[in-house]
């Protein structure tokens, strides 16, 4: 199918991706990897729960680490409306759209409205979130990958027209799409709100379930910089992918795995997109340099790996096309 127009008028305005919940089984190893290795601040911690932000956040949270009897499933996807009002409009959407709605109560969050999107995706959309002091220039707790915020979030879906259409009705716009020559179909596309290449991207697969997570870095030296030391202090297993450069959005890229098999992608140097006229890239599923620019391809483990939101059931998908896959 062709790549929906983008709707430039949506019944309400989501401004960008806000965090993620993050079910883990151990919370002592998990806050370890994400302040030690990963670089995330603490903003606020209990038994059961880990807060963290990237340096140049002001908002509370882009990640809770929720210890549970789930481990390695992700509770829900984050979005920050541009006010209060656009909450109510987005309750009325999604009712209308025929998905399940709840208010539900967020710590260090205002009114906060629970949904889910066509594929089940647990998404939760807000507009107030506490605020902290600026940290960005405080360079003595400036740890690990250095990360300064979060990116975007990426998703297996069994059907990835689908997705790109439920999206672009509540307004994200398509900036980068992969099409199966043979089917016509939709493989993979990169949808925004933000003005970056992408807020939420969806890849074809078992779905839903979440393909990773991403983390804006400075510079590609921050990524060298992790890999040096995930490689010596015991995490050479958790790299899975990378470096190297994407042809989709020209990012630099890193991917690993967290201690619960969630995946992290270090990401940094994509392009503005807040053009409301600017056209989509198209990519051709065969070609190598979609994944990497410099033309490796990614590992199998890459296509295949992904950790379910929890409680909701996965399909199949009836698009049978192959990228190229490392042997
Ligand atoms: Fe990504």
């Amino acid at each position: 199918m062709p790549v929906p127009a983008p709707n430039l008028y949506p019944d309400f305005n989501t401004i960008r991706l806000s965090h993620v919940c993050l079910n883990v089984k151990d919370l002592a190893a998990s806050k370890a990897f994400y302040t030690e290795i990963l670089g995330l601040q603490i903003t606020d911690e209990d038994d059961s729960c880990i807060y963290l932000r990237a340096m140049e956040e002001r908002g509370h949270h882009c990640v809770i680490l929720q210890q549970s009897d789930k481990p390695g499933t992700v509770e829900v996807m984050g979005f920050k409306t541009f006010d209060d009002d656009d909450l109510d409009r987005a309750e009325a959407y999604f009712q209308q759209k025929g998905r399940p709605t709840a208010w539900v109560q967020r710590a260090y969050q205002g009114r906060t409205l629970l949904t889910s999107d066509n594929m089940g995706i647990p998404l939760e959309f807000y507009h107030q979130m506490d605020r902290l002091p600026p940290i960005h220039q405080q360079y003595a707790l400036y740890r690990g990958v250095k990360p300064l915020r979060i990116d975007h979030f990426n998703c297996f879906s069994h059907d990835v027209d689908a997705s790109v259409a439920f999206y672009s009705d509540f307004g994200f716009r398509v900036t980068e799409y992969t099409e199966d020559e043979d089917s016509k179909k939709l493989w993979a596309a990169w949808m925004h709100r933000k003005g970056g290449v992408h807020d939420m991207a969806f890849t074809n697969g078992i779905g839903p379930r979440m393909h990773h997570v991403a983390f804006w870095v400075p510079t590609p030296l921050n990524i060298i910089d992790l890999l040096d030391l995930m490689a010596t202090t015991g995490h050479v297993s958790n790299i899975e992918r990378g470096p190297g450069r994407h042809g989709i959005s020209n990012a630099f890229f890193l991917y690993i795995l967290d201690p619960d098999g969630h995946r992290i992608e270090i990401y940094c140097s994509d392009y503005q997109t807040v053009d409301p006229d600017l056209e989509p890239i198209k990519w051709d599923l065969k070609d190598p340099q979609r994944q990497t620019l410099w033309g490796a391809p990614a590992p199998k483990s890459w296509f295949e790996h992904g950790t379910k939101f929890v409680g909701v059931e996965t399909k199949n998908s009836g698009l049978g096309a192959s990228p190229i896959i490392a042997p």
